[in-house]
């Protein structure tokens, strides 16, 4: 069979990015323009400012894709993009390119799920991971314990009731004055704290032993802020971002390894921003070596938002028969599994 090579679009929130990839494993390029300066301004993402970015930068991040990857559009197989879910204003700005590109040049259009690229971005840098395996993506709008069935075949185990767990770290560090966003600053201030110097308590959900919820976590944090600060105590930045990093932590390897045991599974992999976390990884590390459980997680490049990993799943898509037409909508809120 003859190499298939997939253009990947991806401009759901506030990186614009495209991407090059070989049979759905190989990255000939990844491009990503990120607008994160623009946004630290406001502290957090501004959707029309993300917009209007994307559109000024989308055609020099294909452009630049391309050659990149030194293919013309010519040995192009599909064109692969983010449709859903994300800011919908954003999410039309690569889509809208991906359909022009697809109509003046009759090259094949498959709209992808942006969770489902967050899995695929796995796939890159493990060539023997294949599923079924357990999944936790864990990012800024999303936090979900997913089984994956099969290429494109997903079953939710269970998400987040409130915040995202990449939602918590942005407000928390906000609170500590660390800014925007907040996930790697935590994740660095932490480094030099101490975990066990404040007991945050652990988010308990009723009904499903699988769901999430961060928002009680993140108001103990500001409980705590503000009564420290009544009580004219000093606060120790490094001491709260660790024992916050660790309670969030603690929950996410708790539900994921009750998640991988309970459905037989012995393969399980991380996904999304928060997925590059270096507490978390070395927990799940851990985790995963005491119950026996293969871990897999993908370099930090491919944890953020990126092309790459859009253009891996759009792979798999396009090789099971799956095609979009010029009907190809933006969909903020579109579901795992859903087409
Ligand atoms: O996957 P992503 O780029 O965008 C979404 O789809 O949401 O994730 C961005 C999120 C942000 O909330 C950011 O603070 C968080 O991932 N993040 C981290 C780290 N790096 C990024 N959170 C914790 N530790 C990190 N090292
Ligand atoms: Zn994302």
């Amino acid at each position: 069979m003859s190499d298939v090579l997939i253009l990947a679009i991806e401009s759901s929130c506030d990186e614009t990015a495209a991407a090059v990839v070989k049979n759905g494993r190989d990255v000939l390029s990844n491009v990503i323009y990120s607008q994160i300066d623009l946004h630290t301004l406001y502290g957090g993402v501004v959707p029309e400012i993300a917009s209007r970015k994307h559109i000024e930068k989308i055609n020099q991040v294909i452009e630049k894709a391309l050659s990149d990857a030194d293919v013309t559009l010519n040995d192009i197989d599909a064109i692969a993009v983010t449709y859903g879910p994300g800011l919908v204003g954003a999410l039309l700005v690569g889509v809208s390119a991906a359909k022009a590109i697809s109509f003046a040049t009759g090259i094949p259009l498959v709209g992808v799920h942006h969770i489902e690229g967050h899995i695929s971005a796995n796939y890159i840098e493990h060539k023997e991971l294949e599923p079924e395996f357990m999944s936790l993506v864990v990012s800024g709008g999303h936090t979900h314990l997913v089984k994956v069935c099969d290429y494109g075949k997903y079953e939710i185990l269970g998400k987040t009731r409130d915040d995202a767990a990449g939602e918590a770290f942005d407000k928390v560090a906000r609170a500590i004055g660390l800014g925007y966003p907040g996930g790697p600053k935590i994740d660095k201030v932490a480094k030099s704290g101490n975990s066990e110097a404040i007991v945050f308590p652990k988010a308990k959900v009723d009904g499903s032993i699988y769901d999430f919820s961060f928002s009680g976590l993140k108001s103990a944090v500001l409980n705590y802020l503000n009564q420290a600060e009544m009580r004219g105590e000093k606060i120790v930045t490094e001491d709260v971002a660790a024992s916050f990093q660790k309670a969030v932590v603690d929950v996410l390897v708790e539900h994921s390894m009750a998640a991988v045991k309970e459905n037989g599974f012995n393969k399980f992999a991380i996904a999304g921003g928060v997925a590059s976390n270096s507490a978390l990884r070395e927990a799940m590390k851990e985790a995963c070596k005491n119950n026996n459980i293969d871990f897999y997680y993908p370099s930090p490049i491919y944890c953020t938002d990126n092309a790459a990993m859009i253009g891996v799943a759009g792979y798999y898509e396009y090789i099971n028969g799956v095609r979009s037409d010029f009907h190809l909508n933006a969909v903020p809120n579109l579901r795992l599994g859903e087409r």
